[in-house]
């Protein structure tokens, strides 16, 4: 099997990263991290590209044409498929073109349920029943593209915003390999 080549964006601790780094080594999992891309030089994250000898670049965001950034080192490490692993800024429609359908992203929430940010502070306000995570792929719209996997779970009344992203966090490492060997299980 070849392994499709693959670059994962994010933007902080980077824990998702880690956990696809590690499943990504098994011979019988789709996909290479072959590229790391970090819109936050301090982020946590960066530590497991120099750990696991991953290429990563760190981008500016706030610089004109970074996007042209973006899509060089794509082309470069020849990527053919994107995973938005925490990555807290919006994708422009013009890499959407460039990878249609090609792109998925991990959310802490069961979209089409609180988009956006601050999920879990949210849920809390709502009285929320249930919590969970979505992975989807990357549409123009914020966190609208369809979704692949969606893992739920139910909120206690102890739970609180750090106990609702602890039991997210956990189904998110199942979520998002899950999600990519369905995604390559007919290739
Ligand atoms: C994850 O929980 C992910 O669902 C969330 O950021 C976290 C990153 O954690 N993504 C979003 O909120 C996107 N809107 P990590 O850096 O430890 O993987």
């Amino acid at each position: 099997m070849v392994k499709k080549k693959t670059c994962v964006f994010i933007s902080g601790k980077g824990s998702n990263l880690k956990n696809l780094i590690i499943r990504s080594r098994d011979n019988i999992f789709p996909v290479k991290i072959s590229l790391i891309i970090c819109n936050n030089k301090k982020a946590y994250g960066v530590n497991y590209a120099k750990k696991y000898k991953i290429p990563y670049i760190i981008v500016n965001t706030s610089a004109r044409l970074y996007e042209n950034k973006i899509l060089f080192y794509l082309k470069k490490y020849k990527i053919s498929f994107i995973c938005l692993a925490g990555y807290m800024r919006i994708i422009s429609k013009n890499l959407i073109k460039h990878y249609q359908k090609k792109i998925i992203n991990i959310h802490p929430s069961l979209l089409p349920k609180f988009k956006g940010l601050n999920t879990f502070s949210r849920m809390i306000k709502n009285d929320e029943i249930k919590a969970g995570c979505t992975v989807h792929y990357v549409n123009e719209k914020l966190d609208s593209g369809s979704t692949i996997i969606q893992k739920p779970f139910y909120i206690n009344q102890n739970d609180d915003e750090k106990t609702l992203k602890t039991k997210t966090q956990k189904l998110e490492y199942k979520a998002l390999p899950e999600s990519i060997i369905k995604i390559f299980r007919n290739t």
